[in-house]
């Protein structure tokens, strides 16, 4: 099938999505997914007032991007970014005409189910600000954060914190160790007028994380550590926990495959008895079952139970193949 009739079996195949995120205020979403709609490594999002074109494996030929350009631009006529990151690092390579650079480097706000959030298509990082595929990570949020108190580990941008805040919850931790993200955490609280109930605690994970599970702080062998903001031990309402796939720092290394449960077990300390930990695995090789069983046995080690349990799928703007989703999201309540 050709790149043009994939696109456009994608958009009809989305019609009644695209008329419920027109009538929830969302205008970002995802409108083609890669390999499973027929082009590995090609995405397409739409970001507020411009769709976003990405490459991951191979780069856009002029012929395939005027084509997809006609296809989107005839569903609604907008400025169309073109970030290529098949190179080194996912690094984005290629130059834009003048006036969309000036438009991708430019900050959007865009809207999810009436949510604000900041946005830019070009900046010093790679992704634009606000990851698609985590909106029902947000709306699980929204919807249990009610006069909780919410902890946001590995928050990036704060979206699921600002989600939390504008649930209702009565305190909203976020912590990340990028400053670039927490700024932009900031803004997005502040265009929700939520500022108030949350907190951005720029750290390493791995010592926030066990101070307030009440743990001792350590290191990788052999090295000294620096130095890291001091919190108290304190339990959450509601822990959401969303690392990335492989991570190393002085504290410690993340790594999904291995040893979630290096992350999980402090995460798990830091909730209440009674409340929910979310945990969340994007690694396609992890397989669901097993994973959820070791996150079991983890709570169960520490002679805790996991009273109930819900998987979190995502929407049908990030088709899988055979419904198994590389992203797997599950809510753990404690008793
Ligand atoms: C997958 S993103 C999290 C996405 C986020 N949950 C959301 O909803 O958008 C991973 C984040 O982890 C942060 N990170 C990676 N290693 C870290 C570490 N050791 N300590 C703190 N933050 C870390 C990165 O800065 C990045 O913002």
């Amino acid at each position: 099938m050709s790149l043009q009739s994939s696109l456009t079996q994608a958009i009809t195949q989305r019609a009644e999505f695209l008329a419920n995120a027109e009538l929830n205020n969302t205008d970002c979403f995802r409108i083609f997914h890669g390999t499973v709609e027929g082009e590995n490594g090609l995405n397409i999002d739409r970001y507020g007032n411009a769709w976003l074109i990405q490459t991951f494996h191979q780069t856009l030929t002029e012929d395939q991007l005027e084509e997809v350009t006609s296809v989107l631009t005839k569903l609604n006529d907008l400025p169309v970014i073109y970030n290529d990151r098949a190179k080194r690092n996912s690094r984005i390579e290629n130059n834009l005409h003048s006036e969309h650079h000036e438009f991708a480097c430019s900050e959007q706000v865009i809207q999810e189910n009436g949510i604000k959030f900041t946005s830019k298509l070009r900046h010093e990082g790679q992704d634009p600000l606000l990851f698609l595929d985590m909106r029902i990570g947000r709306e699980f949020v929204i919807a249990h954060s009610q006069d909780k108190t919410v902890l946001n580990l590995f928050s990036y941008t704060c979206g699921i914190g600002t989600a939390a805040a504008m649930g209702g919850a009565s305190r909203v931790v976020n912590v990340d160790f990028s400053s670039f993200a927490l700024a932009a955490g900031k803004k997005n609280a502040e265009l929700n007028d939520v500022a108030e109930v949350c907190e951005f605690i720029q750290s390493d994970a791995f010592p926030a994380l066990r101070q307030l599970a009440g743990l001792k702080v350590g290191g990788r062998r052999g090295q000294k550590l620096p130095k890291y903001p001091k919190l108290a031990a304190t339990q959450f309402d509601l822990v959401f926990l969303d690392p990335p796939r492989f991570a190393k720092s002085p504290f410690g290394t993340v790594d999904l495959i291995n040893d979630y449960q290096g992350l999980f077990k402090p995460a798990m300390l830091a909730t209440k008895d009674g409340g929910t930990i979310v945990c969340c695995n994007n690694v396609a090789k992890v397989e669901r079952e097993a994973w959820l069983n070791s996150l079991v046995r983890c709570v169960e080690k520490q002679g805790r139970k996991v009273s109930s349990l819900e998987w979190i799928h995502c929407h049908e703007d990030f088709p899988s193949f055979d419904n198994n989703h590389p992203l797997k999201m599950v809510a753990l309540t404690l008793a």
